[in-house]
């Protein structure tokens, strides 16, 4: 049995422990990435999420830092799902605010690229939803301690978890994979930047999602028509970033790194499921915003 207590890098580092140890022929952990066809599940385990974040607790999903290649890469794989999760947000209360902001922020990356993209269906849809209203309502108070705002980030984490596991992410996860692996950049930062530079290239394939998104982070959409909601929802991710600080720009991003960054970012796994399709020069435009 294993017992993995920690944040998102401390379980997924179980979870590529526990496949290997009853799938050997896996040893050389970079021949899991992607869709690896392993036989046996993990190690009997229970994850313990320490930060109010990932979802690793109950995800398909762990993530890989290759240190040589400057690449994070994600394994996904039915059989690392943890046998138990204990989603306890006392485990949760010991973050300082910028670990808390830039958690809830990765949750709400979930939730919104949960919520959009291409294989969201109507009981996926449900989970993201309820997590962006849990996450508008209680990150805010989350990041000043408040035991209600930790609880409800806990949930929110979890529900959405559940959700993007089963449909997929987008590409604000498959640019903040390579700022992590390039900058060492945590990935709730790198997620929570990314997040509304990608929901305004995404806005015109997302219907009326982004209304959505907007009511559900307190705005009231009376009168709206489909250009003001959908700015509406960026500017109350942007607005929930500021609040919590996040901060707009990386500083760290050089020039001469543009083109890895991009061909990095269109390799990872998240890329497919975004609902828009993103070119180099798409990608390039992109993390430009940053700098
Ligand atoms: N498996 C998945 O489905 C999934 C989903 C999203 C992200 N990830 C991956 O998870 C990793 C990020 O995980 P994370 O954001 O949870 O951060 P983390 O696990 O990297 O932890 C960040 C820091 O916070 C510390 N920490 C953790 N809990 C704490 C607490 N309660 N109090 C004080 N300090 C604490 C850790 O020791 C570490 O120094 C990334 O590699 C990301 O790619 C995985
Ligand atoms: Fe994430």
């Amino acid at each position: 049995m294993m017992i993995t207590i920690g944040g998102g890098s401390s379980m997924d580092t179980g979870k590529g422990i526990g496949i290997i140890i009853n799938n050997p022929e896996f040893a050389d952990v970079r021949s899991l990435e992607g869709v690896a066809p392993t036989k046996k599940r993990t190690v009997f385990t229970i994850a313990v999420p320490t930060t109010g974040g990932t979802g690793a607790e109950s995800t398909i999903n762990y993530v890989v830092t290759d240190v040589e290649r400057k690449r994070k890469f994600v394994c996904v794989d039915p059989n690392d799902i943890p046998d138990i999760a204990v989603v306890d947000p006392d485990m949760m209360s010991s973050m300082p605010r910028g670990l808390t902001a830039s958690t809830g922020m990765d949750a709400l990356t979930h939730a919104i690229e949960g919520y959009t993209t291409a294989g969201a269906w109507e009981l996926s849809d449900c989970l993201d939803l309820e997590a962006i209203k849990l996450i508008g309502k209680n990150l805010r108070k989350a990041v000043a301690n408040d035991p209600d705002g930790r609880e409800g980030m806990a949930l929110a984490q979890y529900v959405t978890a559940m959700a993007y596991s089963n449909v997929g992410l987008g590409i604000a996860h498959s640019m903040a994979h390579t700022l992590g692996a390039v900058y060492d950049t945590p990935h709730g930062v790198a997620c929570a930047m990314m997040l509304p530079i990608v929901m305004e290239f995404n806005a015109e394939a997302t219907g009326t999602k982004f209304k959505d998104i907007a009511e559900a982070l307190g705005v009231d959409t009376t009168g709206m028509d489909q250009a003001a909601y959908r700015k509406a929802a960026v500017d109350a991710v942007r607005q929930l970033s500021i609040d919590v600080g996040i901060p707009t720009k990386l500083e760290k991003l050089k020039e001469e790194d543009l083109p890895f960054l991009c061909e990095s970012a269109a390799a990872d796994a998240c890329a497919p499921g975004n609902p828009k399709h993103a070119t180099l020069e798409d990608f390039e435009k992109m993390f430009r915003k940053l700098m």
